[in-house]
């Protein structure tokens, strides 16, 4: 199968390297900015194009990598669905809701298979303490705690720190732990967020929401932009027999590493596994498409994550929880 990859700098990178793994071929890198196309292109052989949405049109094309920044996934979304070609969109789905709900319209009618990139349902460490949450290790579940904090991306001139454009630190990253706490343990009933959000040549986003999930857990995800270096997770999930937890940084095999596929200004967390977790997001993809079983993650996933992160951000505006 041959891939278009629509977005050529850090997921973009990062991707390319999984596309290749899995033994797929990318034929054509398009970017808004022709040197990042030409620099990812130069790795895997492929055509430059700087106009994503005639590349991914091609005739040879069958599946197409969004990673462009957030706000132009909708566009290259309904491009793709009218070519009639299979999606693979990086998280947060899209901006809004609204355009979710465009997206997965304009997929259903074209036939094409939408996949949006929750990644954390693929780290082996949230998929350990989902399987013993499961298995009863703890109980009945009551609390979730988790953190997760790194360095601003790309600094005060990226895309990142246009909040209109990203949504922050809650729509950007903590979207990963929302997605991954409604994964576990069911949807939302109420949010609150609080954060501590600046712009400029020294921007810093620092949030907190609070979530009662319909099954009565309390759930807190702390996101950061301001944490001092590296990136750290953590979470730990308590209940009436027990409690599990995981933190980054007990764990020495699990160091955090810049990985040179993703850029100088972001850092993604390592693995301790063998296989990365964003390339287990293209096996189960491609399993998928030919004719396997859907993946653990759906589009439906996908807009409900971004709802989680807007009623939070709505929240954090106006000071008042927000009822889902
Ligand atoms: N799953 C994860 O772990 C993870 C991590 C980081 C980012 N992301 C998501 O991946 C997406 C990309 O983020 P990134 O860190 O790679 O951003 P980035 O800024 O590193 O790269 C974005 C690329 O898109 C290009 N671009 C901008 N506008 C474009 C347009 N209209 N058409 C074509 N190309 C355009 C830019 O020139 C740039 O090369 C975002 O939605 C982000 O939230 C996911």
């Amino acid at each position: 199968m041959n891939v278009a990859i629509v977005g050529c700098s850090g997921m973009g990178r990062l991707h390319a390297e999984m596309i290749a793994r899995c033994g797929l071929n990318i034929v054509v890198c398009a970017d808004a900015n022709a040197e990042a196309a030409e620099a990812l292109a130069a790795t895997c052989g492929a055509e430059v194009s700087t106009q994503g949405k005639r590349a991914l049109a091609r005739k040879d094309v069958d599946i197409v990598l969004i990673a462009t920044p957030t706000p132009f996934h909708l566009e290259y979304i309904l491009a793709a669905a009218k070519a009639k070609k299979d999606i693979f969109c990086e998280k947060p789905f899209c901006r809004t809701v609204d355009e979710c709900k465009k997206a997965i319209a304009a997929a259903k009618a074209a036939k094409v298979k939408l996949f949006v990139g929750h990644v954390v349902r693929y780290f082996q460490e949230f998929e350990t303490l989902r399987a013993q949450i499961a298995e009863g290790k703890i109980g009945e579940p009551g609390f979730a705690k988790i953190y997760r904090g790194g360095i601003f991306p790309g600094g005060g001139k990226s895309w990142f720190a246009n909040y209109k454009m990203s949504g922050g630190v809650t729509l950007d990253c903590m979207i990963h732990d929302l997605d991954w706490i409604r994964y576990v343990f069911g949807e939302p009933k109420r949010i609150f967020g609080q954060a501590l959000m600046r712009g400029g040549d020294d921007p810093m986003d620092y949030a907190q929401v609070t979530m009662r999930m319909k099954n009565g857990l309390i759930a807190t995800v702390i996101g950061t932009w301001a944490h001092p270096s590296g990136f750290r997770v953590k979470a730990e999930v308590c209940g009436s027999g027990g409690m599990v937890h995981f933190d980054s940084a007990d764990a020495p095999l699990r160091a955090q590493k810049r990985d040179s596929a993703s850029g100088p200004n972001m850092i993604v967390p390592g693995s301790p596994v063998a296989e990365s977790p964003y390339e287990l997001e293209w096996r189960e993809f491609i399993a998928w498409l030919e004719g396997g079983p859907a993946p653990r993650v759906n589009a439906h996933d996908g807009l409900k994550a971004v709802q989680m992160a807007e009623a939070a951000l709505t929240s954090i505006q106006t000071g008042h929880p927000v009822r889902l």
